[in-house]
């Protein structure tokens, strides 16, 4: 109500609020909001200066926006398999695909687990290649007790309804610890104004509402508590699911998974979806295809045998549903249901 009876709807007081507390809650110098995670990916890439005719390392499975922001700031994804067991960008296939115009490396935290941050900049260092870190699924989340966000030279955030910490519609944010960086990204995102109306570049409409920050600073502080949540109900599927002979998530010691989503993966996984649904179960895929095997990326040519565990993966893998709200009654109704339809489909 305030931000009605304040008329503070774009930008404005809630929206540097909402900045400062997820500044402090990550551990970085500033953070800049915008209006969805996607926009904060191309202004996150434009303020460390990638650009037009740059090529950017992206992990073949990820989602589409991880992609689609390169292209749209003129640059090029470049592809990489991703690793087998923890579904993130696989270090040791990073450097086989640098070239001269390799400007940047996105890693994804995918599903809510860090990607191995060491390797990826020590890489990017001995190549002189910036880093963005795509948090977008992994508010929260450690990698060997650093906060994700906290490595590359910038990181960026979606708050899409269903992430983490999710607003009442679309919004995002840019974080990093680099003044450069910082005010570089405000400008861009707010027409290249630094005061009102001295602009000093052509920016772009992209800034956080009034209401959609009021409702993240409220839900912040259970932000902690949620993740904890959901990493207790990964610990009880993976309990529950022990003896299914199903691939499971798993995650390093090192690293806090933040449980974003809880993916498996089944034999015969359309059937076993199908069955799922007849219970009431509703399952997800992320994602039903690897980014170089879309339609968009057909100029790019890729074949399978260039991508081999993203493209092995696209048929087995099932998101079970996750959210901090789950009770054990109900993951234990969905692994009796998933078992039952992994045995019928097996026979059948
Ligand atoms: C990995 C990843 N990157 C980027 C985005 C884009 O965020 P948004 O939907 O807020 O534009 C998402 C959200 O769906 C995502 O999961």
């Amino acid at each position: 109500m305030k931000v009605v009876s304040e008329t503070a709807f774009i930008g404005g007081k809630y929206a540097k609020e909402f900045e400062e507390s997820f500044a402090k809650y990550i551990g970085v110098n500033y953070c800049v909001a915008v209006a969805n995670g996607t926009d904060a990916l191309e202004i996150g890439l434009q303020a460390v200066g990638v650009g037009e005719g740059d090529e950017v390392i992206v992990p073949a499975n990820t989602f589409f926006a991880t992609a689609e922001a390169v292209g749209n700031i003129g640059a090029t994804p470049v592809f990489v398999d991703i690793d087998e067991k923890f579904y993130n960008l696989d270090p040791s296939k990073i450097e086989a695909k640098i070239t001269p115009k390799t400007k940047a490396i996105i890693p994804v935290h995918l599903y809510g687990l860090p990607a191995e941050m060491d390797e990826i900049m020590a890489i990017a260092r001995k190549h002189d290649l910036k880093v963005l870190e795509d948090c977008a699924q992994a508010h929260g989340a450690t990698y060997k007790g650093k906060t994700v966000g906290t490595f590359g030279d910038v990181a960026t955030f979606s708050f899409y309804p269903s992430k983490n910490l999710g607003a009442f519609g679309d919004a995002g944010a840019i974080i990093s610890n680099s003044t450069e960086v910082a005010e570089k990204a405000r400008l861009i995102a707010n027409h290249g104004q630094f005061a009102k109306n001295r602009h000093t570049l052509i920016g772009r409409n992209s800034r956080l509402d009034g209401i959609q920050a009021a409702v993240l600073s409220v839900k912040l502080p259970h932000l902690e508590s949620w993740l904890e949540a959901r990493r207790k109900h990964a610990e009880t599927y993976n309990k529950l699911l022990a003896d299914s002979g199903l691939i499971t998530p798993t995650a390093p010691e090192y690293s806090r998974h933040t449980y974003h989503l809880y993916v498996v993966q089944v034999p015969n996984r359309e059937k076993v979806m199908a069955k799922l649904a007849e219970d009431g179960i509703e399952t997800g895929l992320h994602y039903p295809t690897a980014l170089p095997f879309l339609e968009a990326y057909s100029d790019l040519g890729y074949q399978p045998s260039d991508f081999p565990v993203a493209y092995s993966q696209i048929d087995k893998i099932l998101s079970l549903p996750m959210y901090a709200e789950l009770t054990d009654e109900m993951i234990e109704t969905v692994c009796r249901s998933l078992k039952n339809a992994v045995a019928l489909t097996a026979t059948n």
